[in-house]
């Protein structure tokens, strides 16, 4: 079946920030649209996301330039396309663009055609994406890595760390995973009623209190995983995600909101007694993508606890960054973002160079949502062990959550984990 038109659109992401739409319309008639995710705490390294930078629509931050990069370079040489060659219809937009970092283009634009081509490669097909990405047979659903609490540049709150995630690991099933998470959910924002801290939430979905410090969103996670009747750490672990990247300058950690100077050695011994009060599995860019020896110190200082060590802004979904690190033996596990490189199949070559050095990869939406599901497909076909989409609240977290739950549902025999 080969590709009749292609054509993108502006839409709005979960923070009222615009971004791509796309869609293909095959041979037969039928139409098939994706659309494309931003972050906030990016990555020095990640491929350009064009905006058109005119202050008088959206404060700059419009996305006709990237539509235009559809409509008028990417669809007229797309046209014609085999729709299942996915590889070719990648290759063909990464050899338009023609620079490293998709400067051109913008990874934006090229994501949103990737991603719409997938979906209608699967339609054209007639098998679901995860099946048609992950074989006749895929059934490995990922455990989630679902963010409660939110800090950093995703709340307003006084805390640093972005990310406090609640992982179902004693969980026998995807749908067992997801109701654990949300009853804990539940059962936090009653404990923060009660103590009388905010209930309002962050970019991700996860509440966004101000408290007295770090160990103190950690605990009050605990009280609420045993209040909700399970055991933390063995049904269900922690997860952070420092995203250290955002305070680095010149060789030095700054919190910004508790305004406290760190260098890298300090960090990873805060980090360490973190891990060594609570029951977390999993720590996510625990230094800075540009700090080298702070994540070979991570990996001293945390090794032995059995810790994932993450790399979101240090690997940016690159597979030679991945490569490049696990060379030098840098963190366990890479996160998986998809418009950090711009293509669907740039993102698998990822996740099999993370597979390759027996690193664990891990699924994962960006801050500014839409409701898009494309990304639990592609965890569940590139079995990804684990993925992060957000609190299990909010309708472009839960949406990847549901299509977990609904692709769970439509297997033979599902398995959860790994
Ligand atoms: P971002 O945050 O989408 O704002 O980059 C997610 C993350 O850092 O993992
Ligand atoms: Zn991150």
């Amino acid at each position: 079946m080969k590709i009749k038109a292609i054509r993108a659109r502006e839409i709005l992401d979960s923070r009222a920030t615009p971004t791509v739409e796309c869609e293909i319309t095959l041979e037969d008639g039928r139409a098939y649209s994706a659309s494309v995710p931003a972050g906030a705490s990016k990555g020095q390294h990640e491929a350009l996301e064009l905006r058109d930078g005119d202050p008088r629509r959206y404060g700059g931050k419009g996305t006709l330039a990237a539509v235009n990069a559809v409509n008028s370079i990417i669809a007229p040489t797309l046209i014609g396309h085999e729709i299942t060659d996915l590889t070719g219809i990648d290759r063909t937009m990464i050899a338009l663009d023609g620079t490293r970092n998709k400067s051109n283009l913008g990874a934006n634009s090229i994501l949103s055609v990737s991603f719409a081509a997938a979906r209608a490669a699967s339609g054209s097909v007639g098998v679901p994406l995860y099946a048609l990405v992950g074989g006749a047979y895929a059934d490995r659903m990922p455990i989630p890595m679902m963010n409660i609490l939110n800090g950093g540049a995703h709340a307003t709150n006084n805390i640093d760390i972005q990310e406090f995630m609640i992982i179902p690991c004693g969980a026998d099933s995807l749908a067992e995973a997801v109701r654990m998470g949300a009853e804990v959910y539940h059962t936090l924002r009653s404990l923060l009623i009660k103590h009388g801290y905010s209930t309002g939430v962050g970019d991700e979905g996860g509440f966004a209190p101000t408290l007295a410090s770090e160990a103190k969103a950690l605990s009050i996670i605990c009280e609420a995983i045993e209040k909700a009747g399970y055991r933390a750490g063995t049904d269900i672990a922690l997860g952070l995600d420092v995203a250290a990247s955002e305070w680095y300058s010149d060789g030095v950690y700054t919190l910004p909101k508790r305004g406290e100077r760190m260098n890298s050695e300090q960090l990873c011994d805060y980090i360490l007694s973190l891990v060594r009060d609570y029951p977390i599995i999993s720590v996510e860019d625990g230094a800075a993508d540009v700090d080298l020896d702070g994540w070979v110190t991570l990996g001293r200082k945390l090794g032995d606890t059995g810790c994932l060590l993450v790399g979101d802004d240090l690997f940016v979904t690159d597979a030679d960054r991945v490569a490049e690190g696990a060379l030098r033996g840098i963190a366990s596990a890479v996160l998986v973002k998809p418009n950090q490189i711009g293509t669907v199949t740039e993102a698998y070559a990822a996740i099999r160079t993370a597979s390759h050095f027996g690193y664990k990869s891990i699924m994962s939406h960006r801050s500014g949502e839409t409701e898009d599901t494309v990304i639990a497909d592609l965890a569940v076909g590139f079995a990804t062990h684990y993925i992060k989409t957000g609190a299990p609240s909010r309708s472009e977290r839960v949406a990847k959550y549901n299509r977990l739950m609904r692709i769970e549902s439509s297997l033979f025999s599902p398995k959860y984990g790994f």
